[in-house]
């Protein structure tokens, strides 16, 4: 199947590690320009060149820290100034920190608001512009399953990311005229250094072992095993071609079977 990716420009955030990288990655096999930013520039650069390597691709790494309304101008004004389009944005940041409700202060909240909520409100605001002028485009948010269904110690992630859903499903109706097409992707656990740390911050709250921190995901999950971030990515890719060209206003689950509601 050709997914029609070849040259088109795609900002994907959050994206030096994890599954932003995986979705960075996929859509420059594709033969997608990619824009990727994080706040580190070390591990930025290296992605950027492990990209470039692998696939031929353009790739632009921005240094970004996108609780920050003016380093999110920034990359989405560099995005223009090297590609003069953008036709893809994929929206994603770090987590907020694990904890059960009782434990979070107004600063938490805020924090979490910034990066999860803020952060992605700011970068549409600014990317929807130039997909008006151009004709169209493609908008895909990373939340969590935790839209779904809420995960245990979680309590910001499952609240600022019902606040992504309630943004994307409006967008692709407000949109939708203007030929953008929005969509949210929700992954399940995927092996990646933010599932890492969750494991560890569950071995310190019950000191149990690792291998039961991790048995606590897997044994809930009926494939019985992690995501990869590849997998993640490749329902993204899909997503962002042009044979998604019907598909808006959904939120699709990765997830190896764990959200065990009908719908
Ligand atoms: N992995 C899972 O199982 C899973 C499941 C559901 C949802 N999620 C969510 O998906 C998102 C990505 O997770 P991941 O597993 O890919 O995490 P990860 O492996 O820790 O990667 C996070 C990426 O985000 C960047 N980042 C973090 N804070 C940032 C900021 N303020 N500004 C710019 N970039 C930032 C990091 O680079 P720098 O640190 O250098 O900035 C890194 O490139 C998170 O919100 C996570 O909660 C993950």
């Amino acid at each position: 199947m050709d997914l029609e990716l070849k040259n088109k420009v795609a900002l994907v955030t959050a994206s030096s590690k994890g599954l932003g990288k995986a979705v960075a990655f996929e859509l420059a096999r594709e033969g997608a320009k990619v824009v990727i930013c994080a706040r580190d520039k070390n591990t930025l650069e290296k992605t950027a060149e492990e990209i470039r390597n692998a696939t031929g691709t353009e790739v632009l790494s921005v240094v970004t820290d996108l609780t920050k309304a003016e380093d999110i101008k920034n990359l989405v004004k560099d995005t223009i100034t090297k590609f003069a389009r953008i036709d893809i944005l994929f929206t994603n940041a770090g987590g907020p920190p694990p904890g059960q409700f009782m434990e979070f202060n107004d600063e938490d909240w805020k924090n979490a608001f910034e990066l999860n909520l803020l952060s992605v409100v700011r970068l549409c605001k600014e990317v929807i512009p130039y997909m008006q002028r151009q004709g169209g485009g493609r908008i895909i948010h990373s939340t969590s399953i935790s839209v779904k269904q809420p995960l245990e110690n979680l309590v910001l992630s499952n609240s600022l990311r019902a606040g992504v859903i309630g943004l994307s499903k409006t967008l692709a109706n407000e949109l939708g005229p203007d030929n953008i097409l929005v969509n949210a992707v929700c992954p399940g656990a995927t092996a990646t250094e933010r599932l890492e740390n969750l494991v560890k911050a569950r071995v310190e709250r019950e000191g149990i072992s690792e291998e039961d921190a991790k048995r606590g995901w897997t044994d809930a999950i009926p494939l019985g095993r992690l995501g990869t971030p590849e997998e993640f990515a490749n329902l993204v890719v899909f997503l962002a071609s042009e044979k998604a060209s019907n598909i808006t206003g959904t939120a699709i689950q990765v997830d190896g079977g764990f959200y065990k509601g009908i719908l």
